[in-house]
This record gives structure tokens, sequence and C-alpha cells, in this order.
């Protein structure tokens, strides 16, 4: 349609992804073959049929099983430069990624393997499609403020390499509060801040990520649309949200795509973005996000001007290279 041909077109910058979570069933199966790892699925077809969740934990659960094909630097670059082709085919010139260390230094996966690949992926979506991009590290908030801080040690020799830190994983029970100290240490180092607050949580723990973390950008945020002074300061103070639609349906955080807020955030001044999440887990990469979202709200040109204008503004771009896409 009109539309979709008007979403291809628009310039875009990817602010809510997880690396590990663009790993297709594909990548997942000629990785377990090159690298010996047994899986438990018989066919790629068995796999997406595993994609059927009720909630956060329901997926992560799967989520972090699959991680475990990604062995090597070489796991890394594939993972990261097969993203990037899916994302430069759908109009994304930026993108600001998040990895979870953690996941693979539990498994003995060495801090360095995880990031040399991820930067080699990098570097060759900038040579082949001009895509820059940026490396986010997030903290797994189910794990302690102990092996948090742990991380952060390891990541030391490549702080100029990361842009800034995050906070994902199992959201209810674990508060960003537990995390006030190691984000006030990632501060002191010069890293932005970003975290998934108000996806499952309620609106207190966004009130904790601004308050406590000091968080740059917030990710999900939905939540915070139950409390009318918390989305009153958002606006107010041009945070920018990093919204996943097609995220939010699958997880059953939103009932259907037909009663996403997007277009009611975007009423109430919120400076929200539209972002995959997990494509190869929810269905569908950025350029689908736009169109889903779209259709279902009837969302007008402007709307999605704005949209793909506030990923830019919400980026952690320099100013000059902001209003160079603008
Ligand atoms: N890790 C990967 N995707 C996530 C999400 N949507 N919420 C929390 N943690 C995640
Ligand atoms: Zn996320």
């Amino acid at each position: 349609t009109d539309i979709d041909a008007f979403i291809a077109g628009l310039p875009k910058a990817e602010l809510h992804l997880h690396i590990e979570g663009s790993l297709e069933p594909e990548l997942m199966f000629a990785l377990a073959e090159r690298n010996g790892v047994a899986i438990p699925y018989a066919s790629v077809d068995e796999v997406r049929a595993a994609y059927d969740f009720s909630n956060l934990q329901d997926f992560l659960d799967i989520y972090y099983a699959g991680a475990d094909v990604l062995r090597t630097r070489q796991d890394f670059h594939d993972l990261a430069l097969a993203y990037f082709d899916r994302a430069a085919a759908d109009g994304v010139v930026h993108a600001e990624i998040f990895f979870d260390p953690q996941t693979h230094t539990a498994r003995g996966i060495a801090f360095d393997t995880v990031i040399q690949g991820l930067l080699d992926g990098m570097a060759a979506a900038e040579a082949k499609h001009g895509l820059t991009s940026k490396l986010i590290l997030c903290f797994l908030r189910h794990l302690s403020e102990e092996e948090a801080f742990a991380t952060l040690a390891e990541a030391e020799p490549w702080l100029d390499r990361i842009a800034g830190v995050g906070l994902d994983s199992s959201e209810v029970g674990h508060p960003p509060a537990k995390f006030a100290r190691v984000f006030a240490a990632a501060a002191g180092k010069g890293l932005k801040r970003v975290a998934h607050a108000g996806e499952e949580g309620p609106p207190e723990y966004v009130h904790e990520a601004l308050d406590l973390l000091h968080i740059d950008r917030l990710d999900h945020g939905n939540r915070s649309l139950e409390d009318a002074a918390l989305t009153a300061r958002l606006a107010r103070t041009g945070m920018t949200l990093t919204v996943c639609p097609l995220s939010n349906v699958k997880l059953c955080n939103v009932a259907s795509m037909d009663v996403h807020p997007i277009d009611a955030m975007l009423r109430q001044g919120l400076r929200a973005t539209i972002n995959s999440d997990d494509p190869a887990y929810f269905g569908g990469y950025v350029g689908e996000n736009y169109r889903a979202a779209a259709h279902a709200r009837g969302l007008s040109k402007d709307d999605l001007t704005m949209l793909a204008r506030n990923s830019f503004l919400g980026s952690f771009l320099p100013d000059a290279d902001v209003a160079a896409h603008l």
C-alpha cells in the first residue's frame, strides 16, 4: 500500500534491539551444526512453533536457551551482520544495539570474544550498507548487583567502544533500585544509561529508573500511561520511549495491535519511537513493526514521520549527526 511504501522510504534509527533476539532459526541451526551443539528442535518449523509466549519469562527461557549456539567471534559477527542486513533493507541507517554479556560469560564464552565479534559485524555493516551503530551493554536484572559490577569490570578495556549500559531480563521482582550503584558507577565512566521499565512492571519502576538510575532513555515504558503525572513528566522532559509493538503483543502485554497505545503516546506528547526488540522471536523487524502499528492504529504519514524523527532525536549520535538525519 501507499503507507507501506512511505514507511519503506523513511530513514530510521533503531534504538531497542537485543542482538541475541535477532538469531533466526535458520542461523541457529547453522551455528548448532558448525559448533557441534545439540538443540532441542528437529526443524526450523518446530523452532518457530515454540515461539508462542504468554509473558516475558516464557520468552526469556527460550531466548537464553537459543543463545547457547553462539560460541565464537565469527558467530557473533555473523549474528550481527545478519541483523544489519535486515535492518538496512528496512531503511535503518543507524542502530544502537543491546548485548547481554552475562548470557555468554555464564557459559564460559569470553567477554572479549562476544564484543570483538559484534564490533566486527558493526564494521562490516558500515562498509556494506553505510549503516552506523553503537553498542549498549545490558545487565541481566535477575542476576545480582555484584555480578553486574563484575560485568562492568570486564567491559573496562572496551569502554571507548560502548555507548552505554542498559537493564533487561525479568522485570517484576527486580526493580531498578537494585542497580542504582552500578548505574552510578557506569555514569562515572561516561556511559549513557537506559533501562527497560514499565514493560510488565508498574509505573513505580519507571519512577525508579528516572530518579535512581538517571536514565537517558526509557525502554518500553508502556505502563507509564497508568500514571498521569508520570506521563506528563516524561512528555515535559522530552524522554525518549523505545516502544516495541510486535513484542508487546507477542508477550501479551497488549491484548492486540488494534489496542496498542502508540498513537495515544504521540497524542500525549511523548517522544515515542518504534523498534523491534527481538525480531527473530516476535515476528518482524523494524519495518514490520511500523507497518503493523500503522495499519492497526491508522497512523498518518505525519505520525510516521514523527516516529522516525524521534528515533534520531532519541539516539546517542552527536547533535550534528542527528541534524544531518532530520
Ligand atoms: N531481553 C530481551 N528482550 C527483552 C525484553 N523485551 N524485556 C526484557 N528483557 C529482554
Ligand atoms: Zn527489550
